[in-house]
């Protein structure tokens, strides 16, 4: 069965404290993740530090993030989630960590799994573009794919792949594609696309 195919059998609900509804995520890409490991859409609390650990620490293997303030990652989040037919933006969570205090979350939280209960490991992302040409197709760009260093090698980053391809499948994009760096094209390569053009760039 493809992950177009499954049934959203999810282990969230549908929340505001998402970034977009969890059941785009096919279940059969929940089942292959690690014991205790789950994928789901960017959360409201992903900011907030824990075992030395966020959303915003995972993606510093990829560039600088720079000091980004609570008040500033949640305007950055709310405008997303006005678009969130444009912007899915997904992580893994390991939650096989406890819990420490500094969780937000409290047990009325309506999860089946609560986000922010555990490690966030890794992230990733699939901005959905609205074109005129074939018949006003729409096109799934992946960007700013990161896996935590010593997470790497587990397949988490393929999972993220696999998980936003098939996001992209099921909004209605008639490709997806991505820039990379010439190491991560045999990355690329497993997890399915195939070289295509040239990157060009112009930095202000
Ligand atoms: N070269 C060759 N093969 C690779 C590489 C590589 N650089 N990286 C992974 N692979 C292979 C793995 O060996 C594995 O192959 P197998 O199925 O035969 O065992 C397969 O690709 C899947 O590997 P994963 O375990 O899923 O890879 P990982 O979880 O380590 O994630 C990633 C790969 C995302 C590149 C990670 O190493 C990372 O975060 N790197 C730093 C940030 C980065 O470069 N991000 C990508 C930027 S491009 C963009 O964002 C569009």
């Amino acid at each position: 069965m493809s992950p177009t195919q499954s049934a959203n059998k999810s282990p969230f609900k549908k929340s505001d404290n998402l970034l977009f509804d969890p059941a785009l995520i096919p279940a059969e890409l929940q089942d292959v993740l690690p014991p205790g490991y789950v994928v789901r859409p960017l959360a409201k609390t992903d900011n907030q530090v824990r075992s030395n650990t966020s959303f915003l620490k995972t993606l510093e293997v990829l560039t600088t993030v720079g000091n980004i303030s609570d008040e500033a990652f949640q305007n950055r989040f709310q405008y997303l989630q006005e678009r969130n037919d444009q912007y899915y933006t997904i992580v893994i969570e390991d939650m096989n960590v406890p819990a420490t205090s500094a969780t937000s979350a409290t047990s009325s939280t309506p999860y089946l799994v609560t986000p922010g209960r555990g490690k966030i490991v890794a992230a990733g992302t699939v901005f959905v573009e609205r074109k005129f040409i074939h018949e006003l197709g729409m096109v799934g760009h992946i960007e700013d794919i990161a896996v935590s260093a010593d997470q790497q090698g587990k397949k988490l980053g393929l999972r993220i792949i696999q998980t936003l391809m098939a996001i992209g499948e099921r909004v209605g994009c008639y490709k997806v594609i991505l820039d990379c760096s010439e190491k991560n094209v045999p990355f690329y390569e497993k997890c399915g696309f195939e070289r295509r053009g040239v990157e060009m760039s112009w930095y202000v």
